[in-house]
Formats: structure tokens, C-alpha cells, sequence
């Protein structure tokens, strides 16, 4: 089992949700580039949990970088973030109870039960705390190229926000941008109060809720990715699934164009002061596997919590009875406000790997 990621770079994760830290080591960053840290705080703080939708746990989330830096600037040695675990309970997990639908089970056998199973140890959504903090600063470095991510929540349960508009243009960037601002990242606030209400309701009744988000990149220039196995979608899904809970993904119209003729759905090409575009975007920004210029657009599908307190059933590991579950514990009631900024992150780390391949000089001169 590993926790390394990437090809250009090579992040490794490390850590469990209730050991001494969290935190992440990534070699391969080119040197110079710029560390801010009230940026980072500024990611880390929307994937903090917050308010009565999220769980109890309030952890503060302080990002202590250990390596790599100097002077403000990465120095071509292996970036090490850590972030502290100071409200872990260990008393929530006094034995050894298999959450339906969580990683306990898989994880209690893959690694013949010397895995840390108080809060799900290394298969808790705690990592994508370190993920953040990374992403932030390739995020930043993509920004600075004039390369904009952004996520929002479009749907949860039965609620739906506004779509991005496929065209884009520079409208979609200032949106892009503007979902910085919100907590509850939604076009519609309307809506996000709507969901709001029902994830409290969740909440209430001990249950939890899903939902989809919706992932916008603006400014990608053409010809990032690759026809087969490191196309773009292969590498937005693998990190995207890299996500605890993401469950399912499409592109652009994605699953959509099952129900739809070719005439219908190709995106007729028009020529534009030099630039070739597109006037609809249903292929979601990408055509055999590399950017087209046009905004990458990708949903993903974020399942309901698993662990919920209603009564489950499961089984007792040492005596293989089937046994009635009553989870206490701290848990989100839903996950997917706070993995919006971990979709912008792990998109920001697929982008930036992709683009050192694309052509290291003139991307490094972008710092
Ligand atoms: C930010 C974030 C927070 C999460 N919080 C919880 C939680 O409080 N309780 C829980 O059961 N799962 C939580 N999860 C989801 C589980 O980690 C995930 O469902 C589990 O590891 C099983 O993986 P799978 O759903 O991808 O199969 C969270 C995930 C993320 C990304």
C-alpha cells in the first residue's frame, strides 16, 4: 500500500485522523516558487468544519511547513507541510466496530488487522487536510499563470444550484473566484440555504446526506494531457477518487450523452481573433484526452456520510456475530461543502503535474 502520488512531482501523504499529525512531503516543485501562507490558511479554513452541518470535531488546522522553503520561496527540496491533530477523542472508537459503507472492513482486512482504526486512521478524510494545503500552493502557481479552479455544490439531495455556463469567458473566472468567498460554495445562495436546511434535518434525525460538485478550470491553454493513459480525464479521476467518499465523475455532458444524437452534441468549431473555440462546450473542455482551450468542466458525485448514529446493522470482527450498530462520535452529517475545496486542490496538483510534462521552461519562467 502507498500514499505517492504524481509523476513530475511526487507527493507522498502521511499521517492518520487520530495520531500526533497529518501532513504531506512533495518533491519535485521547481524552485521560486512563491509560499503564501494566508493563502494556504485561507484553503484550509473552507475545508474546516463548521457551523451545525459539519462534524464537532474542530480541529484548528494550522499548517507548519518543515521543508522546502526559503525565504518564502520553494528552495528544489522536497515541500513538507504538517498539521497538527489536537482535538482527536480517542475514546469515540473503544473497540473495533465495522461502519457500514466505511473503509473499516477493507482496510481491517487488507492489512490483517494492524490498521488504525480510530477514526478511520489513514483512510480518513483528515488527509485531504495536508491535500489542501499542497493544493493551495499549486494552485496559487496556476493562478499566477492566470489558470482558475473552482468548485461548487450543484446539487444535494434533491436541490439543484445553477450550472457553470459551458461557454465560459471571463465571466466564469470572476464566478470562479467569487466561490472563494462563500463557505457554502453555491451559485444560487438561495439554494445553498435550502440545502443547508436539509443537511440539518440530516443531522437531526442521525442521518446524512450526497450530492454532486461541479468543477470548473478557466485559462488552461491547449494541449495539456495525453491521448491514453495520462489523458486529462484519467488524471482528474484518479485524483478525484483519490478523494475519500467521490463515488462517481463525468466530463463536460458525461453521462448525458448517452441520450443524444452526434448532431446534437458535437461542439461546432468557430475561428475567433486567431484562437479556434468552440460554441458549445458538451465535450467539457477536453478532446482525446488534452485541453481544447475551452473551460474544463467535470462533476463528481460525493456519497452521504457514512457513518450515521441510526441503528445499522454489522458484524463483531473477533466473533462474527451479526450484531446491532449505535455509532456515537463526531461526524459530518454531509461531506460535500467541505470537499469542494479538495476538488479544486486535487485538481490543482493533476493540472500542475500534467503541465511540468507540457514544457518545463516556459511553465517555470510563469513563477
Ligand atoms: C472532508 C471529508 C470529511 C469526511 N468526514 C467523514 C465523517 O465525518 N464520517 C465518515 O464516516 N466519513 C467521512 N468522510 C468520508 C469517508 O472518509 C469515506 O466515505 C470512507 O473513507 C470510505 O471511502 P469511500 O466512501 O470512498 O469508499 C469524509 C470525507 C471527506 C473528503
Amino acid at each position: 500500500m502507498t500514499f505517492t502520488y504524481g509523476r513530475n512531482i511526487r507527493l507522498t501523504l502521511f499521517g492518520e485522523s487520530h495520531g500526533a499529525a497529518v501532513g504531506v512531503t512533495c518533491d519535485g516543485l521547481p524552485a521560486g516558487m512563491k509560499i503564501d501562507e494566508g493563502y494556504m490558511e485561507k484553503w484550509l479554513d473552507l475545508r474546516r468544519p463548521w457551523g451545525d452541518i459539519s462534524t464537532a470535531r474542530r480541529e484548528e488546522d494550522k499548517p507548519v511547513i518543515l521543508t522546502g522553503v526559503f525565504e518564502g520561496r520553494t528552495n528544489g527540496g522536497p515541500l513538507t507541510i504538517v498539521i497538527e491533530n489536537k482535538a482527536q477523542r480517542n475514546g469515540d472508537y473503544p473497540e473495533r466496530i465495522l461502519r457500514p459503507s466505511h473503509a473499516d472492513f477493507t482496510a481491517y482486512t487488507k492489512l490483517g488487522g494492524f490498521n488504525d482504526y480510530r477514526g478511520g486512521g489513514s483512510f480518513s478524510g483528515r488527509m485531504t487536510a495536508p491535500l489542501v494545503a499542497l493544493g493551495s500552493v499549486l494552485g496559487k502557481a496556476l493562478e499566477e499563470s492566470g489558470i482558475y479552479i473552482g468548485t461548487h455544490v450543484s446539487r444535494c439531495g434533491e436541490i439543484s444550484d445553477d450550472d457553470f455556463d459551458e461557454a465560459g469567458g471571463e465571466e466564469l473566472k470572476e464566478l470562479l473566484l467569487s466561490l472563494r468567498d462563500k463557505r457554502f460554495a453555491v451559485i444560487d445562495d438561495e439554494k445553498g440555504e435550502e440545502m443547508t436546511a436539509l443537511i440539518k434535518r440530516a443531522a437531526a434525525e442521525g442521518d446524512s446526506v450526497g450530492g454532486t460538485l461541479e468543477t470548473a478550470v478557466y485559462g488552461l491553454p491547449v494541449g495539456i494531457g495525453a491521448p491514453f493513459f495520462d489523458s486529462l480525464e484519467s488524471v482528474i479521476a484518479h485524483l478525484a477518487f483519490s478523494v475519500p467518499g467521490i463515488k462517481g465523475i463525468e466530463f463536460g455532458l458525461g453521462f448525458g450523452f448517452a441520450y443524444l444524437t452526434g448532431s446534437e452534441v458535437n461542439d461546432q468549431l468557430v475561428s475567433d481573433n486567431g484562437r479556434i473555440m468552440t460554441k458549445s462546450n458538451f465535450s467539457g473542455g477536453i478532446n482525446g484526452g488534452i485541453s481544447n482551450g475551452m473551460p474544463v468542466i467535470f462533476r463528481t458525485a460525493v456519497r452521504p456520510t457514512p457513518s450515521i448514529s441510526k441503528k445499522q446493522q454489522t458484524v463483531d470482527i473477533e466473533t462474527m456475530e451479526e450484531k446491532e450498530l449505535e455509532l456515537k462520535g463526531r461526524h459530518d452529517p454531509a461531506i460535500i461543502h467541505r470537499a469542494r475545496v479538495v476538488m479544486d486542490s486535487v485538481t490543482a496538483i493533476g493540472l500542475f503535474d500534467l503541465m511540468l510534462e507540457k514544457d518545463r521552461d516556459i511553465w517555470r519562467g510563469n513563477f
